[in-house]
């Protein structure tokens, strides 16, 4: 699998499973602007890898700009620079990435690929979007591709309507979504807020005395005060985080992870109040366009969290 990340706090999680499960092979990882600038979360990814001791995976810096910015002024971001920390608790500074040609190294990696490899996808759409662009022909080696984005009966986390990682870049989302992607699983928030990280859980980990344990402890406790802080009365209540990013690599090791069902997403890319959201057609009948994705409505967080620990003890 080839992940690509905007490493913030649950990309961590994430890129920890993805590196410590003996039955991943983890290609390699681009990186993204998203929840911090592109160069940050390059840094934090190799922090992430160097800490649990993955420092031979890959690492290619992609786009620092996105791939069609917005029309209208960025709506203020209440929870700017809660969520993630500009560098993360972990790692050493100072590395540097194998490349600063993300997107041109995917496709090359695609292009050459002797097998079928899965795509991950935990960032805004930014990279796929141009590798889509630049070469349509990569998705003859792509086996699936796994998006975490958007939403349907739940609002979203960035705006009302739209989830962070689709209204970050809402045209590049659009571009994959229409792609014609044969396998193509979106994990919204209405699933991975079912899959919630507690305090218990990080003592537990820490407990576990590995390097990817203190490694997701550590990410993830700040994770979990910046719920606290911006949602009190929500997820916050629970001094629990969603661990967004962490169940689509849950959901590569073990599917039955994801109730899906096919729908066709629609991404929202004109109207100001609903710039980012994404729009379910589960009747295949307004969007006039046969099912484009699988989609999860809900996870299993007890499996969630046996695959979690089955990574993190590693
Ligand atoms: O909405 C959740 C998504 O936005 C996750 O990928 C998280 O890392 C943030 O980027
Ligand atoms: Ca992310």
């Amino acid at each position: 699998m080839i992940l690509d990340v905007d490493t913030g706090n649950d990309d961590a999680v994430a890129l920890t499973m993805a590196a410590m499960h003996p039955d991943v092979e983890l290609v390699g990882c681009t990186t993204v602007v998203g929840n911090l600038t592109r160069d940050q979360a390059t840094d934090n990814t190799l922090r992430v890898l160097h800490a649990i001791g993955k420092s031979e995976v890959e690492v290619h810096a992609g786009l620092a700009r996105r791939f069609a910015p917005s029309p209208y002024p960025s709506a203020p971001n209440p929870a700017e620079g809660m969520f993630h920390q500009d560098t993360l608790p972990v790692g050493v500074a100072g590395l540097t990435p194998h490349s600063w040609r993300g997107v041109e190294w995917l496709v090359e990696t695609l292009r050459r690929a002797t097998h079928p490899i899965t795509l991950i996808q935990v960032a805004p759409l930014t990279n796929l979007a141009a590798a889509l662009t630049v070469a349509p022909d990569v998705l003859d080696s792509v086996e699936e591709v796994i998006v975490m984005g958007g939403a349907w009966k739940k609002s979203g986390n960035r705006t009302p309507a739209a989830e962070f990682n689709i209204y970050a870049d809402p045209v590049a989302a659009d571009v994959v979504f229409r792609a014609g992607i044969e396998r193509l699983t979106v994990v919204p928030l209405d699933a991975t807020h079912e899959v919630l990280v507690s305090r218990d859980d990080l003592r537990r980990y820490r407990e576990l005395e590995t390097s990817a344990g203190h490694v997701v402890s550590a990410v993830t406790e700040y994770y979990i005060d910046s719920y606290y802080a911006t949602d009190p009365h929500g997820i916050g209540a629970l001094l629990s985080a969603p661990l967004h990013d962490a169940l689509c690599v849950a959901y590569a090791i073990e599917p039955a992870v994801l109730e899906l069902t096919e729908v066709t997403v629609d991404v929202e890319t004109v109207s100001p109040q609903n710039y980012g959201r994404t729009t379910i057609d589960y009747l295949h009948g307004s969007s006039g366009t046969v099912g484009n994705a699988r989609f999860a409505v809900h996870a299993d967080s007890e499996r969630f969290h046996r695959i979690l620990d089955d990574c993190l003890k590693r």
